[in-house]
């Protein structure tokens, strides 16, 4: 893996041999693209430095990604500021407005708590859509009978009924982001310190606050000695990072069958800075995602000894956090992608 120094003169000797708008995007593409840039490589590097590297190393991948983002961008605005060559100008022609793409708006605060908490130190890591009963369910302290599986309505693909001796375990579409933290433990041992991206699929109608398909990014930590003050700390970190310095959080208890305790995590309104108004339904708080700590039944279900491992759960809607980040209330038009709107939620 190269330093952050190497890298920045490798983007430096690749931008200035860079003079058309197409060489540009191969070179953008080169350092940022999410699937193969070299940037975003080190960014999720960050995960798997040594502890005390990893603060520093994640600061100056997040420093390097802006400042060739910003590079990028003047360069592009000199290069357009130039124009084709004088000879190919037909003055006759009307004029065309360049169309530019962006990220969609979900992606765009999807990557936002990504990299909050690779600057932590955490691990990205991702898994299958299609789950089974075990990682989705019953490792998470869901034997076959809990109540607590009607909190979300199952999508099956093959018989939600206790797999006969000898039958094969249904097959269903993750409910919940959750089953990843039973796929890492099980073939990872402790300390653990990730966060699992993904889509999760509910039987459910799409309505302004639902749909039967959306996205969770999953938190968990495990070490000795993590007590909820190191869940607090984090989430009260990620809440400043994402709405800023002053913001306020609180921990109400709820109820999870993986965690105990288990807490919902309220921000203050940001809108009206806690004194009531129509963002926050007049409450002052508002809430956004679940937590806890993880229940020694799920540390049993993977093998790692409860009496030694403590740690902490969260689990986040990105279309929840992206409707209060853009001020929107109807969850549909992120799945609806029209143009118009699209184009207003610039980042
Ligand atoms: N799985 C929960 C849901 O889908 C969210 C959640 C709550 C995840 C608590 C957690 C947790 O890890 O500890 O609503």
């Amino acid at each position: 893996m190269p330093s952050t120094d190497q890298l920045r003169a490798q983007f430096q000797a690749a931008l200035a041999a860079t003079s058309t708008p197409a060489a540009l995007r191969a070179v953008r593409d080169q350092f940022l693209s999410r699937k193969h840039g070299h940037v975003t490589a080190l960014l999720k590097s960050v995960g798997t430095a040594p502890p005390e590297e990893r603060r520093t190393l994640g600061a100056e991948a997040n420093a390097l990604r802006v400042e060739i983002e910003a590079a990028l961008d003047a360069r592009e605005a000199a290069i357009a500021s130039q124009g084709p060559p004088p000879a190919a100008i037909d003055v006759t022609l009307p004029g065309r407005v360049p169309l530019l793409g962006r990220r969609h708006p979900l992606t765009q605060v999807r990557e936002r708590v990504e990299d909050i908490f690779i600057g932590m130190g955490y691990q990205v890591i991702e898994g299958p859509e299609l789950e089974d009963d075990w990682h989705n369910f019953e490792a998470l302290n869901m034997p076959p009978d809990h109540p607590a599986r009607d909190m979300q309505d199952t999508l099956y693909l093959s018989s939600p009924l206790p797999a006969p001796t000898g039958g094969r375990p249904a097959t269903l579409l993750r409910t919940h982001t959750s089953g990843m933290q039973i796929r890492h433990m099980e073939s990872n041992p402790p300390p653990v310190r990730l966060i699992a991206p993904g889509r999760v699929y509910r039987r459910d109608m799409a309505d302004a606050t639902h749909s039967p398909m959306f996205i969770q990014v999953e938190g968990l930590v495990v070490d000795e000695g993590i007590s909820l003050g190191d869940l607090k700390g984090t989430l009260q970190t990620f809440a400043n990072q994402l709405y800023g310095a002053d913001v306020r959080i609180r921990l109400r208890p709820s109820f999870f069958p993986y965690t105990e305790p288990s807490a919902e995590l309220d921000v203050q309104c940001w809108s009206c800075a806690g004194s009531g108004c129509p963002v926050c339904k007049k409450t002052g708080w508002i809430e956004l995602l679940g937590c806890g700590m993880v229940h020694p039944a799920v540390f049993e279900a993977v093998g790692y000894d409860p009496a030694r491992y403590t740690g902490f759960a969260f689990g986040v809607g990105i279309e929840r956090l992206a409707m209060r980040f853009y001020g929107i209330d109807d969850m549909r038009v992120f799945y609806e992608n029209d143009r118009r709107l699209l184009e207003q939620l610039a980042p």
